[in-house]
Parts: C-alpha cells; structure tokens; sequence
C-alpha cells in the first residue's frame, strides 16, 4: 500500500508527519511512501532528503494511507480516495461534524489524539509525545523573556539569586517543565490534586507543594477529577502566597473534556514581581490564568510578561515531526503485523478500536471505555487475600515487646554462657547489627549507589579479617572464615559487575 504524507494546510503548522528517517521505517514495513513537494521544509526536512530515504515527491491524496499531522482541511479532503485511510489529530470530540464528514465520504479515520493513555499504547501516544516538547519549549519560552539567569551565581560583579519557578499541573508537560527548568538551575516548585505525582516532582529535583483538601485522592485514570469548591479555596490560598515570591508560572492544568480550569486570578498576576513571567500552557483550552491572550504574548500593567502560545511543539518543528512521526510509525507497526506493507484493522485491539472514530460510512466515535493502568486498582480477590491473610495484620505493640524480651533473654544467656573474649565479640557484633540496620534503613533511595561502594569497602576489610583468621588451626574457625571470605567476595565482585552494567548503560557505544 502507499502512504501519502501531506503538506500541512493550517496556517503556521511547521511539523511534518513523516521526517527521512521514519520513511525508511516505513519501506521496512513494506509501504511506498509519497510526499507532497516542500512538506518537511519548514522541520528543515528537504524533498531530496526524502527521496534518498526511498520516498518518492508526488500527490499525496493519491494513496490508500493518509498521514497528517493536523485533520485534513475541506479542499484536502476532496482530492482524497474513497476507502482510503487518514491517520491524524482529529480532535473528534470537539469536532462531531468533520467526523461525520469523514465517515459520510467513506474514509477510515484514525485519531492519534484519541489513544488511550495505557501503557501498552505508550509509544503511539503524540499527545504525549507534543506535551513532552512543549513543556521544555515553555520553559526556554521563559527564559527567554526573563531578564535573569535561572540559575544562581557568585561573579564578581555580585551574588546573582537563583530563578524560583512554580509548575502548576504536573502532567507530561508539567514534568518536562519541571526537569526543563531544574536542569537550568532554577528553584522549582509543583503542585497537583494527585498526590501520586509529589514522589515525581521530588525525583525531578522540586518541592511538592501540597494542597491540604478532603478531595484530594490518588488517581484510578492518570487524569485529574474537577476539584471540589474547597479544594479550589485552598489552592488559591497556595498561589495567593507563592504569587509574589516566583519568578516565573508554568500552569498546564488540564481536565479532559473541560475548559482549562482558572488557577491564576488576575489579583495574583497583579502581586507578582515586575518582570515575572508566566506560561500558560493551557491557552488553546481557554487558559489557566485571568489575561491570557490565545496565541499572544501580553505584558500586564505591573510588568508581568503573560505567555499564551499554542504552538510550543512546532516551535521545535524537526524535534516535534521526529517523535510525532516515530509514534505514526509504531502505529503501522502495531497494524502491519506480517510487515507486508498492508494495513490490517484489528477491531478487537482497544487501541486500535479506540482511535478510529469512522470506518466504512459509519461514525465510530466515542468508543467503548477501556480500563487505563496509570494507578492500578487491586483485583478483589487479591484484596480479600489481603484482607484475611494474617501475615499482613501489623504486629501489635504488646506482641513486639514480648519477641523482643525473648530475643534478650536469649542474649543474655549466651553471653553468660559464653568465655569473657567471646563476649567482647559477641558485643561489637550485636552493636553493628543493631546500628547497620538503623544507619542503612535511613539512607535515602537516591543514596543506594554510593551505599553500595561503601558495603564494598566492608565487605574488603572483611575479606582481609577472614584471611587473617583462615589457618588459624581450628576448624571451626576456618570454615566461619572460608565463608566470610566467599560472602564478602561475592559482594565486592557483584558489586562490580552491577556498577560496570550501569556505567555502559550511559555511555555512548
Ligand atoms: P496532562 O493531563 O498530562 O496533565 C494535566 C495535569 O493538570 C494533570 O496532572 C492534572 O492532575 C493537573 N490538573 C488538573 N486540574 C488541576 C488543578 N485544578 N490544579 C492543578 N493541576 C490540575 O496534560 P499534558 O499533556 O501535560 O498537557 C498539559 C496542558 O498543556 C494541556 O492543557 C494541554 O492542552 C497543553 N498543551 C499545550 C501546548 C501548547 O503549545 N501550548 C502543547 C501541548 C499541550
């Protein structure tokens, strides 16, 4: 079958649904591809780039395979094939009438906005794949208009402070936002109604700020709930504070299916800092902050910059069009499974089911629910496992102490049992362990790595004691050492093994 990759028609569209690299996917699978002339000009793509990838320049309406980044305008649609497939943003449940139009002209539409958010689906997901984008594009778009570094600096002209930065919305673009801006030095700050997403903020190298509310609960779909009228008080009282202390507002709130929710109130731009900047991803949904202008840049009364662009992805086109057509072609993988160039509908996969919103004159939108994973509930048979299994009931205070008196008891015992040089043993010995499992049960996550070195150097002190002690003549005492010197041995060497492993992760081959 052909694939034909259109020239974007919507006016200051600058990505491209196929870059060369994904063509020669494409021909992998089995397709030909033709591109309409000067489609990838704008990603810095060439037509002789395409064509040296095995693409040919031609009519692109002309194929079986549509693929776009946007929803083909009117004059698109005319020129196209009955029967044929397009494959693009559709924005289906805001736009009823094109997909009406869609299945009235017999084409099968595929909505790349429409997959689900399931881990399976991961790598089709372009909505994911442009938040990704726009949150670091938001925040250069930041920086750009910011008269200071974001990080912080001693020169000798002066102590220059560091840029604090609020997120507000920690979804895709939230997190990108977040590394983005962490990554440039600056302090940064989040908050979300899921507080599943504080761990993700903290591992980013931000503060979670929390919003103390009764709604506030972990999230079954990955997706925020509309919040309760308290949980919106308290979180204006969190941005009515932070307002005049940031330097620079990244708001990405998002409801699926809502206009964006206001966050920001124009009486806390008004308390903002002069010079303070805002991004307000949300802009296309009709903005997260009171003053934002769709599209535009507008600079507040007190000198507060309002960013409102819509376009943050196809402001890095080339980067934009490569992980967007990579998606496309994950797509053609998922429907060409005998790599034979020909597209098969699987109508039983969720995913494949759950993207097409016409097929064969008839409108296939909005599909059944399927089950997202991104906090998985626990089947009920599990929980009443759970619920009866006695191992999991926390041990009572009063059961603690008694299994702690024996365990003393016992002690003692072996230490008045035991000759006086013993004992010194016996003691240093009881001392690490107690002290080791507190030291160690302490250390941060983050820490494990450089924890590890140092359990090597101790495991090398332990292999020179057991070495020391191995022909000390008794036999005892030798077997107690050959298997210190074999434990430790395995740690150290492990410990090698794990760390070279991790090392050639990271480095480039
Ligand atoms: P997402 O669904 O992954 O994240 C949205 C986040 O907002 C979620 O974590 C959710 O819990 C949070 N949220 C919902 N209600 C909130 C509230 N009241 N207060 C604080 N947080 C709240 O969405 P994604 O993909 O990260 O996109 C974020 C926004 O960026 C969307 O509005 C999207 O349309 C927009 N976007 C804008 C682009 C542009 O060029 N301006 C490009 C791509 C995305």
């Amino acid at each position: 079958m052909i694939i034909g990759v259109l020239h974007e028609a919507l006016p200051g569209e600058t990505r491209v649904s196929a870059t060369p690299t994904t063509v020669e996917k494409l021909i992998e699978l089995g397709y030909s591809v033709v591109i309409e002339p000067g489609a990838g000009s704008a990603s810095s793509f060439s037509d002789d780039s395409y064509v040296a990838a095995g693409a040919s320049i031609g009519d692109a309406a002309t194929a079986e395979i549509i693929f776009g980044i946007n929803a083909p305008s009117t004059e698109q649609l005319d020129r196209l094939r009955e029967g044929s497939t397009v494959i693009s943003l559709l924005s289906p449940g805001l736009n009823p009438d094109l997909v009406a139009d869609l299945a009235r002209r017999r084409i099968t539409a595929l909505a790349m906005d429409a997959v689900p958010r399931i881990s399976r689906a991961q790598s089709l997901d372009v909505l994911s794949s442009m938040a990704n984008i726009a949150g670091y594009r938001a925040v250069i778009e930041a920086a750009n208009a910011f008269g200071r570094f974001f990080t912080g600096q001693i020169t000798a002209a002066g102590k220059v402070p560091p840029a604090k930065v609020l997120v507000a919305g920690v979804g895709v673009a939230g997190l990108a936002a977040i590394g983005t801006a962490g990554g440039m030095g600056a302090i940064v700050y989040a908050t979300d109604p899921r507080p599943e997403v504080a761990d993700q903020v903290v591992s980013l190298g931000g503060t979670y700020l929390e919003v103390d509310a009764a709604d506030v609960e972990v999230s079954t779909t990955g997706y925020a709930k509309e919040m309760s009228d308290d949980y919106n008080a308290r979180a204006a009282a969190l941005y009515a504070k932070w307002a005049p202390e940031i330097d620079i507002l990244i708001t990405t709130a998002l409801i699926p299916g809502r206009a964006a929710p206001i966050l920001i109130t124009a009486d806390m731009v008004a308390s903002m800092k002069r010079g303070s900047v805002i991004v307000d991803m949300a802009a296309a949904n009709g903005g997260n902050v009171e003053g934002t202008v769709r599209g535009e840049v507008v600079v507040t009364a007190n000198g507060v910059t309002i960013i409102g662009y819509t376009d943050l992805p196809g402001r890095l086109a080339a980067q934009a069009s490569q992980l967007f057509s990579t998606n496309l072609v994950n797509l053609m993988k998922l429907m060409t499974p005998a790599k034979d160039g020909v597209l098969v509908l699987d109508w039983d996969d969720p995913v494949q089911r759950g993207i097409t919103v016409a097929r064969e004159g008839e409108t296939t939108w909005p599909p059944p629910a399927v089950q997202v994973s991104a906090a998985p509930t626990q089947p009920a048979a599990e929980q009443v496992i759970a619920e009866a299994s006695p191992a999991k009931v926390p041990m009572t205070t009063a059961r603690r102490f008694t299994y702690v008196g024996i365990g003393a008891a016992l002690l003692l015992l072996l230490v008045a049992a035991s000759p006086p040089s013993f004992r010194v043993h016996l003691t240093v010995f009881v001392l690490a362990i107690v002290i080791g499992n507190y030291v160690i049960g302490s250390v941060h996550h983050a820490l494990h790595t450089p924890l590890m070195s140092v359990t090597n150097a101790i495991s090398g002190i332990i292999v020179v004691g057991a070495l020391l002690q191995i022909g000390h003549g008794n036999t005892a005492i030798t077997v107690l050492a050959f298997v210190a010197v074999l434990v430790a041995s395995i740690n150290v060497f492990g410990g090698f093994a794990v760390t070279r492993r991790m090392l050639s992760m990271f480095s480039r081959s």
